[in-house]
């Protein structure tokens, strides 16, 4: 069974670190279509402690067929290759068997800023700009999400590129201007320097800043001088929720059905 064309709703359930968070979602719309349904995240989170929470998010939402699922994680061809932030379990799990098995339907699995950056480009911050966009989310690390006219190129990892010796995201993630107590003005600077490696890499017509802190934005963007546009998240809390279903509706299920 693959995806019917045209399907123009589809189940969007967004996996972070505090919560599982799912509703299903208009497509043509780009919005969610019913209010979100939101479990807390189980502790520890295991695959299959996590597994069976989103089994009960679905079973909260009145909705049949295929889910698209976020995972704060490479997911390359459904398997989860790296744990960054999250429990070393998930490390060579077949997540798309996992999440099929525990909910009984056709699954598709992305990493949490792709999905966040499929969502800004086609029906937010970046909906009217053509070429490469690049989407950095700011949380408890650094995700990225590389787009090109609306292709995405999955598992770009802009989190981990090195920066002072280490992974840019210990240094530079919202959890570390929190951690730290860094100002503003020391955030920004920090920011900065991160930007500029990321412009250095892609010259991307445009860079969005994605997760929580992009609600603050006017707190530390205007401190910014890039030579590239850099603009805050416009779907916000939305955005992994809208993209896991928009993922789920360009893969072809016919293989894992
Ligand atoms: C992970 C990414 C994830 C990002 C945001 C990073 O630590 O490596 O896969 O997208 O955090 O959750």
């Amino acid at each position: 069974m693959a995806t019917q064309p045209g399907q123009d709703r589809i189940i969007g359930v967004d996996i972070g670190g505090t919560g599982i968070k799912g509703a299903l979602v208009d497509l043509k719309e780009g919005k969610l279509a019913a209010s979100r349904v939101r479990l807390s995240t189980p502790h520890p989170a295991t695959p299959s402690a996590v597994a069976k929470t989103v089994a009960e998010v679905l079973g909260q939402i009145d909705a049949e067929g295929p889910v698209g699922l976020t995972l704060p994680a490479v997911v390359r061809g459904g398997t989860v290759e790296t744990a960054s932030n999250i429990d070393h379990e998930w490390i060579g799990t077949d997540a798309v068997d996992l999440f099929s098995r525990t909910t009984g339907r056709l699954v598709a699995v992305v990493n949490d800023a792709d999905a966040a950056g499929l969502a800004e480009v086609h029906f937010g911050a970046g909906r009217s700009v053509s070429g490469v966009i690049a989407l950095i989310t700011l949380g408890t690390g650094i995700g990225s999400a590389v787009v090109v006219d609306g292709t995405l190129v999955p598992n770009t990892e802009l989190g981990h590129l090195p920066l002072h010796h280490g992974d840019a995201e210990d240094w530079a993630a919202e959890s570390i201007r929190e951690h730290d107590d860094l100002s503003w003005k020391e955030y920004a600077r920090r920011l900065q320097a991160y930007l500029e490696l990321v412009q250095r890499l892609l010259w991307p017509q445009l860079i969005i800043i994605g997760g929580g802190v992009s609600a603050s934005a006017h707190k530390y963007l205007p401190k910014i001088e890039l030579r590239t546009p850099v603009v805050p998240a416009q779907l916000l809390n939305d955005a992994g929720i809208i993209g896991a279903a928009m993922f789920a509706a360009s893969v072809e299920f016919a293989t894992k059905a």
